[in-house]
Parts: C-alpha cells; sequence; structure tokens
C-alpha cells in the first residue's frame, strides 16, 4: 500500500461535501482530482471551493497566497479514467444506493486493485456497496461532517470485508487531515447521524404538530442549548434531500416511528425546497439571514425539554447498546456538530437521576414508550 504522505487522492461528486473535501486533503498538502458527471457540476465543485477559499481568506485562516497554492494542486474533470492512478478514491455523490453502487462499479473498472475505495455516505451501507464490486476488501466509509474544512471528527466505518492495511491507511489518512478518527461498525446512521437525524426530525414533528414556531425552535435550541444553530437552520445547512434519505435508511433499519421523515421535510422536498443549496428550506435564502429570534419563554422552555431529553435518551441508548463508546459519542456531537458539550458531558451536568425523572414525563406526555428510560 502506498504511504499516506504520498497519496493521490480523487473526490467523486463536488456539491456541499466533495467541495470541502477536495480543500481538506489540498489543505493538507495532497494532489487532488475532483470528478462530477458533468462540467455544469463541476464548474458548480470550482465554486463551492473559491467561495469556501474566500471565506477562509478574510476571515484571516488562509493567506492569499496558499489559498492560490491550493487551488494549483486540484485537477478538475468528468472522465473517471482520470482516477487511474489514484491511491484513495472517497465518493460523495447524493445520499442514494443505486448511484452510489453505479459509481463504485464505474470506478472498480478504472483504478489499481491497491487503490483504496471510500464512500463518504451519512447512512447506508458499506458493506452493501463494497460487496458490489470485486475487491470489498478495499471499501471503507470515510465519513466527514458539514463544512468538512471546520469540522474536526470524522467516522471511519469498516465491514466485514475489509483488510486490515486498507483500515490502517484511511486512519493514517484521517490523522494526517487534521482529524479524530472514530472507527466504527457499519450501522445506519454511524453514530453522530443517528443521534443528530433523530433529533432534527424530532424538530420538525414538533413545527408539523404546531406547537412551536421555527422561531421558536430554532431559538429554543440556539438560545438554551448554547448550539451554533436551530435544528431547522441545520436541516437547510445539511440539504433536505440528504436529510429525507438519512432518516429513510435509518427506519427502515429501526422501524421505530419517530425516525420516520417528518411529514414537514417530506413536504418541503416534494415543493423543490432542499435547503440552503437549492435556495430555500424552512428559511428562504434570497434574503440576508437573520437569526432566528422568539421572545416566546414558555415554548423555548418546553421545546429544548423536549428535543434535548430526547436525544440525551437516545445516546444512552446507544452507549447502552455497545455501539459506540462515549468518549466517541461525546466528540462526535462536539467535534463534528459543533455542540458546545457531549451527551454524556450533559447528563453530567444535570445528573443521570434528574433526566430519568424527565425521560419518564415525556413518555408519559406523549404516550410514547420510546421516550422512557431504559431499564435499570
Ligand atoms: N450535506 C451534509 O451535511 C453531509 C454531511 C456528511 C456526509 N454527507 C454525505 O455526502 C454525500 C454527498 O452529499 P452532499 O450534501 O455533498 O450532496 P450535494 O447534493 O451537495 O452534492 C452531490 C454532488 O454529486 C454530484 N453527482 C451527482 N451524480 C453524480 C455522478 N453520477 N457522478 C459524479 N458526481 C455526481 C453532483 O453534481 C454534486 O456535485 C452524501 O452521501 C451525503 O449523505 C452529507
Amino acid at each position: 500500500m502506498t504511504s499516506v504522505k504520498t497519496a493521490r487522492i480523487g473526490v467523486i461528486g463536488l456539491g456541499i461535501m466533495g467541495a470541502g473535501i477536495v480543500e481538506v486533503f489540498a489543505a493538507s498538502g495532497y494532489q487532488v482530482i475532483g470528478i462530477a458527471e458533468n462540467d455544469q457540476a463541476v464548474n458548480q465543485g470550482k465554486q463551492n471551493l473559491a467561495k469556501s477559499l474566500d471565506r477562509a481568506v478574510t476571515r484571516g485562516k488562509l493567506t492569499d497566497s496558499d489559498a492560490k497554492s491550493l487551488t494549483v494542486q486540484v485537477e478538475w474533470g468528468t472522465n473517471f479514467n482520470q482516477l487511474a492512478n489514484c491511491d484513495f478514491v472517497i465518493e460523495a455523490a447524493p445520499e442514494l444506493l443505486d448511484l452510489k453502487l453505479e459509481i463504485f462499479a464505474q470506478l472498480d473498472s478504472v483504478v489499481t486493485s491497491k487503490c483504496v475505495l471510500a464512500t463518504n455516505t451519512s447512512s447506508l451501507s458499506v458493506s452493501r456497496i463494497a460487496k458490489s464490486i470485486s475487491r470489498p476488501e478495499n471499501v471503507i466509509g470515510f465519513h466527514f461532517f458539514n463544512p468538512a474544512p471546520v469540522q474536526k471528527f470524522m467516522e471511519l466505518i469498516t465491514t466485514d470485508f475489509t483488510a486490515s492495511e486498507v483500515v490502517q491507511f484511511a486512519h493514517d489518512l484521517g490523522l494526517s487531515l487534521g482529524k479524530y478518527v472514530a472507527q466504527v461498525s457499519d450501522k445506519p446512521g454511524f453514530i453522530v447521524n443517528k443521534l443528530l437525524l433523530v433529533y432534527l426530525n424530532h424538530a420538525v414533528r414538533l413545527l408539523d404538530a404546531k406547537v412551536a414556531t421555527k422561531q421558536d425552535i430554532d431559538s429554543a435550541m440556539r438560545e438554551l442549548a448554547g448550539y451554533p444553530m436551530g435544528p431547522l437552520e441545520l436541516i437547510d445547512l445539511i440539504g433536505i434531500d440528504t436529510c429525507v434519505e438519512i432518516l429513510k435508511t435509518i427506519y427502515q433499519h429501526s422501524g421505530n416511528e419517530l425516525h420516520q421523515p417528518a411529514f414537514g421535510l417530506t413536504k418541503l422536498l416534494a415543493d423543490g425546497n432542499k435547503g440552503r443549496k437549492s435556495g430555500s428550506g424552512f428559511y428562504d435564502y434570497a434574503q440576508k439571514l437573520e437569526i432566528p429570534v422568539s421572545q416566546n419563554a414558555e415554548v423555548k422552555q418546553a421545546v429544548f425539554n423536549e428535543l434535548e431529553t430526547a436525544y440525551l435518551g437516545d445516546a444512552l441508548a446507544m452507549e447502552s447498546s455497545g455501539y459506540a463508546a462515549r468518549v466517541d459519542i461525546d466528540n462526535g456531537m462536539k467535534l463534528g456538530c459543533g455542540l458546545p458539550v457531549g451527551p454524556f458531558e450533559r447528563i453530567e451536568q444535570i445528573g443521570l437521576t434528574n433526566l430519568r425523572e424527565k425521560q419518564a414525563a415525556l413518555a408519559q406526555a406523549t404516550g410514547n414508550s420510546n421516550y422512557a428510560p431504559l431499564p435499570l
């Protein structure tokens, strides 16, 4: 296997995540080839990168000359043959299994036998993708968070097929990008999206039920939880299409009604709203963005109590299932989503007994036993 230091990197799909991933690799000194399905998508990727670099220069995080030399490290195109000499290729195409399978089939016929093939999927089965090609041992999930250049956390998803040297290579590669790498097995939503998307979906269900306005919900979580964004703002940033697909995968696996994409999400998507990337979602991005504000203290407190209680309960359930360690869950939510504290740090603050009482009260008030505390 090639040394991580000299690895040539390919990135397929140059949208919100792909362009950010190109930037992360180029900023760490790698030569990168960015591929999308047509010239328009490639130009969009170039613009995404240019905008992000401009922002970094304006904020003093990058010099003008560093931004220019970083751009020179990137080759762009629409032809998979350009990836023939890559050592590591990551796919960041839309969250649709058939599309990803098609891309992996094309890659399989182009790259060398040593090339590590990664997917940035948020929730789809990495094993399913691995099994579809002639070298399942080379396939790994390499999951960045949005924005990729900013969030310091990443999930490395292994399958029963992944070769140990591939895991080591991908782990070292993640570390070389300055990320905290959590190694997890192949479960829908992995660590962070399993917790995050269920919380986001819950927020939309509160909106659907008209118990709060979008401003009540977003300002509740900004002000009372100290989150950098409210849940509806965050859905717009992630992309409503992506959120719906992740939830569908989680729901398919869990069968839990709380994981079924909320009506408000599917309705927005059916009307063509994908969030920021399409110009509108819960908010209209043609207008200057205002931070959502609400003076409705009582409603905000109720929203915060419900969303936080359910989310902390989910974190406890994830840990007790043995899927992930507390430290990785805490780091994932802090370094992957920018939350001020991890769920277990928060439980420490409020006390487990107190949380269990809140969970029981929520289960009773909603009539939904999914919110009840775990048996002792
Ligand atoms: N948006 C997020 O916050 C986020 C975070 C982590 C992971 N992800 C995952 O990253 C992946 C990409 O998500 P995104 O938000 O960047 O989506 P996006 O819609 O912003 O971008 C998708 C890109 O793929 C390109 N594409 C479409 N068909 C293609 C093809 N056949 N060949 C090559 N390129 C093609 C599109 O032109 C576009 O550039 C998804 O799997 C998603 O679940 C998203």
